[in-house]
C-alpha cells in the first residue's frame, strides 16, 4: 500500500465514529441478544439470578436482594458457597482437571503452567499451611506479593478457609504495608524475597521487613516465597518467618475442605485511595462479588473455558482480583500472568506473549496503549496476533486516537474493543458495551450494563441533558458492590451515598451511589467518563489520593505546607505536581526536592513520585482559606488561568506560573 493510501485510510478511520462488531464475533458471542437490557429492567432485581447462576452454591439463596436497610444492601442472602471451590474444585470435578488454569511467564522468559489439578493441589496445601500457622476463619491475611503464581494460590487458599485476604500492591512502600496491616489488624503476612523488573532483581523482603517493623500489633506468622533463588539477597528469615516451599513440603498431599461461607461473608478487603489521607478498606463479599466477577467476565470479556485469556494488570489492584483471578478462574478458563514490564527485553514483549500462547482475549490499560502507540506499530507488526478475538481497556478514559490505534494495530479491525468503566468499589464492570450486542464509539465507554441504573446528574441531582457534563451516579444497587468500608460504616455512607441520597430514608429508591466521577451522556445513552471530581488522581491507571501525597510531603523536614494536583501527561494520563512552601521561607533547592521525592516514595511508593516539585512562597487561597486547586492544575497544564478574583492573594498565581515555566526550560 502506498503511503498516500495509508494516510487516506487513516483519515477515514478518524472520521468514522461508530464501529460495529463483526458478524463472526456476534455469532459466537456469549451474549448477543439485545433484549437482555429490557429483560434486566423488567425483571429487576430477579434478573441478577443470571449472575448467581454462573457459580455453584452449596446452599441456594432465599432472596436475591435484601434492600431493607439501605445502603447496607445484601445479595443472595441465605446462600452458601466457597470461592476457592468455584474457581478450582468444580473444574477438576467437571472433567477439566488437565486444562491449564494459570500460564505464568517470568520476566526472564521462564514459564510455569498450572493445570486445574495443579492449582487444586497447591491451593489445598497452602490452605493447610495457613491453618497450621494459626489462621482461622475471618482472620485477615495480608498478601504483599509481586506477580508470581503463589499470589493467586495464596488468595484462593485464604478463600478456601474463609480468611479474607488483603492484597497490598508490591510497588507500595513499607509504610503503606504497615498502614494497611494496622488498619485490618492483620496478623499473618505472605510475601516474597524479590522479583525482576527490567532485568534487575529487586529486594522485596527488605521492604516487607521494614513494613513489619511498623506494625503496631503482634504478627504471628510470615510466609516468604523464594522467587529469586540464587539472585536472592541473603536475608536471614526471622523467628516467625517461614519459607513457602518448606511449608508446602510439610503439608504435601494434605486436603482442606472448602469452608462453607455465607453469601454475605467477606471474601477480601482492598485498600484504595480517597479524599482523606487514610486509605479506605473496601469490603467485598463472597456471593455477590464472585457472581458479579464471573458474570461480567462471561458477558463483557466473552470468556469461554477454551480460551486463553490475558489481563496485563497487576493482581495488587482490583482489576487483577476480578479479571485475572476470580472471574476467569470461576469460568474455568486459562488465565495468563506476566511478571514484568512490557519493554523488557524489547518493546514487543506483550505481542510476543500473545503470539506464543495464542491469546484470544486481551485486557489492558489506556496508559499502556499510549506507550505502545508512541513506540510505534512496528513492534506489534513483528508478531502474529491473529489469535485475538476481543480487546478491552480499563482504568482511565481512553482518547479516541489511542482507541483506534488499539483497534487497528492490535485487533486488526476485527476485534471489538470494550472500554470498561468501573472501580475498586464496584467490584466489576459497570459501564461498557456488550461486545456481541453494541456498536462501539471510541472514547465513550458505552451504556450502563444490563441491570445497572446509571445517570448523569447536576449538583442538585437532576438529570442533565444529553451532551452536557455532569456527575455519574448509580441509582440501584448491584451484586458486586462494596458492602462497607472495613469497620467504618459511617465513612462508607459519607463517602459514597451522602451526596445524592436522602440519608434518612429506609426506601431503597432514595439512595444513590456516587462514584466521584464526572461524565456526559449522548442521545443514544452512551456514557463518556471524564475523570475524577474528588481529590483523587489517576497516574498510569493507578489511583492516588492527593491528601496522602500531601501528608507525606508535609512530613519532610523543612516543608511547611504542600498542595498536590494532577496535571495532564501524555503517557501517564495524569502526573503528580507538588507545590511546596518551605519553613521560614527558606530556599527550596535540589537537596530538599530530593528529600521530598524520597518522602513520597517512602510513604506510598515510586508510583506516587512527583513529576514536578514547585517551591512557592504562598499557595493561592480563597478568602476563607481554601486552596484553589483548580488554579494550580491550570498552571501545571500551562493553560489559561481561570478566574482569580475570589483569591485573597491573586498575584501569587503568576509567580507560580513563572516558576513552573522556568523549571520546564
Ligand atoms: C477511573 C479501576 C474512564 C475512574 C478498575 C474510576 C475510568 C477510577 C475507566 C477507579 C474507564 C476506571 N474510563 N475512567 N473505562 N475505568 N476509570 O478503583 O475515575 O483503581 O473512578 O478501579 O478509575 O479506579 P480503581
Amino acid at each position: 500500500m502506498s503511503d498516500e493510501n495509508q494516510v487516506e485510510l487513516e483519515a477515514r478511520l478518524e472520521e468514522q465514529e461508530v464501529f460495529e462488531p463483526s458478524e463472526e464475533f456476534v455469532a459466537q458471542a456469549n451474549v448477543s441478544d439485545p433484549d437482555i437490557y429490557e429483560e434486566f429492567e423488567e425483571n429487576w432485581p430477579q434478573s441478577w439470578e443470571r449472575a448467581a447462576e454462573m457459580i455453584d452454591w452449596d446452599e441456594s439463596y432465599d432472596e436475591v436482594l435484601d434492600d431493607s436497610n439501605p445502603p447496607f444492601y445484601k445479595w443472595f442472602t441465605g446462600g452458601k458457597l466457597n470461592a476457592s471451590y468455584n474457581c478450582v474444585d468444580r473444574h477438576v470435578e467437571n472433567g477439566d482437571k488437565n486444562r491449564v488454569a494459570i500460564k505464568w511467564e517470568g520476566e526472564h522468559g521462564e514459564t510455569r503452567t498450572y493445570t486445574y489439578q495443579d492449582l487444586y493441589r497447591e491451593v489445598n496445601e497452602f490452605a493447610a499451611a495457613l491453618r497450621a500457622q494459626g489462621v482461622e476463619e475471618d482472620d485477615v491475611v495480608t498478601l504483599y506479593m509481586p506477580m508470581v503464581p503463589e499470589l493467586p494460590i495464596a488468595m484462593l487458599a485464604c478463600a478456601r478457609i474463609g480468611a479474607p485476604h488483603s492484597v497490598v500492591f508490591a510497588g507500595f512502600s513499607a509504610e503503606a504495608l504497615a498502614t494497611r496491616m494496622n488498619s485490618a489488624d492483620s496478623r499473618c503476612l505472605v510475601t516474597c524475597d524479590g522479583y525482576y523488573r527490567r532485568g534487575d532483581a529487586l529486594d522485596h523482603l527488605d521492604k516487607a521487613n521494614e513494613g513489619l517493623d511498623g506494625v503496631d500489633h503482634g504478627v504471628d506468622s510470615v510466609v516468604v516465597v523464594d522467587r529469586l533463588g540464587e539472585d536472592g539477597f541473603d536475608h536471614e528469615l526471622r523467628g516467625n518467618q517461614h519459607d513457602w516451599d518448606d511449608l508446602m513440603a510439610e503439608h504435601a498431599g494434605e486436603r482442606v475442605e472448602p469452608v462453607e461461607r455465607d453469601a454475605e461473608d467477606m471474601l477480601f478487603l482492598m485498600y484504595t485511595s480517597g479524599t482523606t489521607g487514610q486509605p479506605k478498606g473496601v469490603k467485598h463479599t463472597t456471593g455477590g462479588y464472585l457472581s458479579y466477577a464471573a458474570w461480567t467476565s462471561h458477558a463483557v470479556l466473552d470468556i469461554e473455558k477454551e480460551d486463553t485469556y490475558w489481563c496485563s494488570a497487576d493482581i495488587g489492584w482490583i482489576t487483577g482480583h476480578s479479571y485475572i483471578v476470580y472471574g476467569p478462574l470461576a469460568l474455568g478458563t486459562t488465565t495468563v500472568m506476566y511478571e514484568g514490564t512490557p519493554d523488557f527485553p524489547n518493546r514487543d514483549r506483550l505481542w510476543d506473549i500473545i503470539e506464543k500462547y495464542a491469546v484470544d482475549i486481551f485486557y489492558t490499560a489506556p496508559t499502556a496503549i499510549r506507550a505502545f502507540m508512541k513506540w510505534g506499530s512496528r513492534f506489534p507488526e513483528q508478531h502474529d496476533l491473529s489469535s485475538l478475538r476481543l480487546l478491552g481497556t480499563v482504568g482511565e478514559p481512553i482518547n479516541p486516537r489511542a482507541w483506534k490505534w488499539y483497534y487497528k494495530h492490535i485487533g486488526n479491525e476485527e476485534c471489538p474493543v470494550v472500554d470498561t468503566w468501573w472501580q475498586t468499589e464496584t467490584g466489576g464492570m459497570m459501564v461498557t458495551t456488550l461486545p456481541g450486542v453494541c456498536d462501539m464509539k471510541p472514547g465513550s465507554a458505552g451504556p450502563p450494563l444490563p441491570g445497572i441504573d446509571a445517570q448523569i446528574v447536576d449538583t442538585t441531582g437532576a438529570e442533565v441533558d444529553a451532551g452536557r457534563a455532569g456527575y455519574l451516579t448509580v441509582n440501584k444497587p448491584w451484586p458486586g458492590m462494596l458492602r462497607t468500608l472495613y469497620k467504618n460504616d459511617e465513612r462508607f455512607v459519607q463517602e459514597y451515598w451522602q451526596e445524592y441520597s436522602d440519608v434518612n430514608s429506609d426506601d431503597s429508591d432514595d439512595w444513590v451511589y456516587f462514584p466521584e466521577d464526572g461524565a456526559k451522556v449522548d442521545d443514544d445513552g452512551y456514557i463518556t467518563v471524564l475523570g475524577r471530581v474528588d481529590d483523587v488522581i489517576n497516574v498510569s491507571g493507578h489511583r492516588l489520593g492527593t491528601m496522602e501525597i500531601e501528608s507525606a510531603i508535609v512530613g519532610v523536614e523543612g516543608v511547611a505546607e504542600a498542595a498536590v494536583v494532577g496535571a495532564n501527561h501524555e503517557l501517564k494520563g495524569e502526573a503528580v505536581y507538588a507545590y511546596v512552601i518551605t519553613e521560614d521561607g527558606a530556599e527550596g533547592g535540589e537537596e530538599l526536592r530530593g528529600r521530598i521525592i524520597e518522602g513520597v516514595e517512602d510513604a506510598i511508593g515510586p508510583i506516587a513520585r512527583p513529576e514536578e516539585v514547585v517551591f512557592t512562597p504562598e499557595l493561592p487561597k480563597t478568602r476563607s482559606g481554601k486552596i484553589m486547586r483548580r488554579l494550580l492544575e491550570d498552571v501545571a497544564n500551562g493553560e489559561e488561568l481561570g478566574n482569580t478574583s475570589t483569591l485573597r492573594n491573586p498575584e501569587i498565581v503568576d509567580t507560580i506560573a513563572r516558576q513552573v515555566e522556568q523549571q520546564r526550560n
